[in-house]
């Protein structure tokens, strides 16, 4: 854990490299009121976070990402804000630990913007893109773990079709990876996104590039997003003081499902398997759900930011 109170130097940005999304459904949904406290999981550029300190002068905030560069950023452009203001680099799953070493629980709300921001998108030597030639990296915090480069070189053709099959839903996971061994090595995001292009027998009609999928599957494994995620929900649940909001931004199915899933089970008065002929769990609901179905973003906001397209939010209230 590494706190960054005054401790960054940061360059200075004239524009911010990523627009937040759905913020005045986001506002809406944390319902920040004056002296709450906060934790944004995905700081990011810092965008939500400018939104509610802007909204509600006395509200602190937590902010938690896992890139540091981001956090620098975010640091230089929520300067104004310092004293209402923590900054920790970090992995939201320890959301909890994180929260408590700052004696910064229990909150009024947790905001979760998943996935990566537009800069580290548009950042080749981050390795995201299959737009843009870079090293086959993908990782957000770029001084740890492994690298995509890792699992496209030396994963086997099984362990790459489930992947890319189970996290990219991609239906012909099996024909990718059969391509991925056959031209390893593979160096660079062009070089792999060429792969899955001939692998697929592109150009077929197709709404989204081929390589979408297998480029989400393999940014989910190197960031162990899926595991983060789940364990965050839960460390979520941790920090909310009774009425504090849960808000989460998710962009493709996989995600958004476990948030589903996850909101749905705390929300359950018993969660035994329905082949028991009575209840033996003893659990009791944590979350209230506040929307019965997702929030999407308008059409305007999906005109005027094509990355919103996808956007999904989930809104539950801790019992
Ligand atoms: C969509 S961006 C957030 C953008 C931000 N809300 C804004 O308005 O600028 C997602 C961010 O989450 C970070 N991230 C992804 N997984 C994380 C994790 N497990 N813990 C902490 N940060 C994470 C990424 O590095 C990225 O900066």
């Amino acid at each position: 854990m590494t706190s960054l109170a005054n401790e960054i130097d940061a360059p200075r940005i004239t524009e911010p490299a990523h627009t937040p999304v759905m913020v005045q459904e986001m506002l809406l949904a944390l319902a920040p009121v004056e002296g709450g406290s906060f934790i944004d999981c995905n700081l990011g550029e810092g965008g939500h976070t400018e939104a509610i300190l802007n909204g509600v002068r006395s509200a602190r905030v937590l902010g938690i990402d896992l890139d540091y560069d981001a956090l620098m950023r975010a640091s230089e452009r929520l300067s104004k804000w310092t004293s209402q203001l923590t900054l920790h680099h970090g992995n939201f799953a320890d959301l909890y630990k994180i929260a408590s070493s700052y004696r910064h629980v229990p909150v009024s709300g947790v905001l979760f913007d998943l996935g990566l921001s537009s800069a580290q998108l548009d950042t080749p030597d981050r390795g995201f893109s299959f737009r843009h030639e870079g090293r086959l990296d993908m990782r957000f915090n770029h001084s740890t773990g492994i690298s995509a480069h890792d699992i496209v070189n030396r994963w086997s053709v099984e362990e790459l079709e489930s992947l890319i099959h189970d996290l990219g839903e991609e239906p012909r996971a099996g024909r990718v990876a059969r391509g991925i061994v056959r031209n390893r090595p593979i160096e660079t995001t062009l070089e792999l996104a060429t792969v899955v292009i001939k692998a697929l027998n592109w150009p077929t009609y197709s709404r989204i590039h081929p390589a979408t999928r297998t480029f989400q599957a393999l940014r989910m494994a190197v960031n162990e997003e899926k595991e983060n995620l789940e364990r965050g929900l839960e460390e979520a649940v941790l920090s909310l003081n009774s009425g504090g909001r849960l808000v989460v931004i998710s962009y493709h199915s996989v995600e958004d499902r476990i948030v589903k899933n996850f909101i749905r089970r705390s929300a359950a008065s018993c969660i035994c398997p329905p082949s028991l002929p009575e209840c033996v769990c003893n659990s009791s609901p944590t979350l209230t759900p506040i929307n019965k179905r997702v929030i999407k973003p308008t059409v305007s906001e999906t005109q005027d930011n094509p990355r919103a397209r996808s956007a999904r939010m989930r809104v539950a209230e801790r019992i």
